[in-house]
């Protein structure tokens, strides 16, 4: 929370706008990015979403469609952008000061694949290959739990979710959850407090 006592996924901050930049430094991508006050860690680019891009991981061969569920001022959505320069790289936020930041972010480093909007802004019929995300754990179980469903739900058939979690923030429980909803949820890796979670439709699983 910034200085305004507002969370920053409120629509519209009313912090008196600070801008600054970052620098999001990773084995084979350095980009600099605006920040404000008012979006989600806006003096350096969040451990855990650093931690999500060390990895190259490598969805599928030709992805067409990826999301950045939560994308803030944009550093999973310029690094997916910047690596996979043939695919649509869906970014949205409910925080319409970070959806400008994404934008201007993709656009300051010359990345043209970045679409940064609402969720309500996606067209129905666009399913993705995969989603990354760092996500809003703190807007509470409840939502978050809908929150991923409903996306996840719009992956293709062989689509997979990447996500970054703190432990001590339930990155287990939500593992296991996931795994009772029908998404085989595994840990890729865990450093520092932080859990990375990959998850995939399970083969045959129906809703009970
Ligand atoms: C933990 S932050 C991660 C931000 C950014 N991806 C990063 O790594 O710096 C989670 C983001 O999810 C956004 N968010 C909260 N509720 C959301 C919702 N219902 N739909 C989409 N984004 C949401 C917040 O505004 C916030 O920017």
């Amino acid at each position: 929370m910034d200085d305004s006592d507002q969370h920053y996924w409120v629509s519209n901050p009313n912090s008196t706008s600070r801008q600054k930049e970052v620098e999001l430094l990773l084995p084979d991508i350095h980009l600099t990015l605006m920040t404000d006050r008012g979006v989600f860690s806006a003096n350096q680019v969040d451990k855990g979403t650093r931690y999500l891009l060390m990895d190259e991981l490598k969805t599928t061969e030709m992805p067409r469609n990826l999301l950045d569920l939560g994308c803030g001022y944009g550093p999973i959505a310029c690094a997916l952008g910047r690596r996979n320069p043939e695919a649509k790289v869906w970014a949205i936020d409910t925080n319409l000061r970070a959806i400008d930041l994404c934008r201007i972010n993709a656009e300051k480093n010359g990345i043209k694949n970045v679409f940064a909007c609402l969720p309500k802004e996606i067209p129905e019929d666009i399913y993705f290959d995969a989603i990354w995300s760092n996500p809003p754990i703190r807007i509470g179980k409840e939502p978050l739990h809908d929150l991923l469903l409903e996306w996840l739900s719009r992956l293709t058939s062989r689509g997979s979710g990447h996500f970054v979690v703190q432990r001590h923030l339930g990155a287990d429980s939500l593992a296991k959850w996931l795994g009772s909803k029908g998404w085989e949820t595994t840990r890729r890796s865990s450093r520092k407090g932080f859990r990375l979670l990959d998850t995939t439709r399970k083969v045959g699983y129906e809703e009970s």
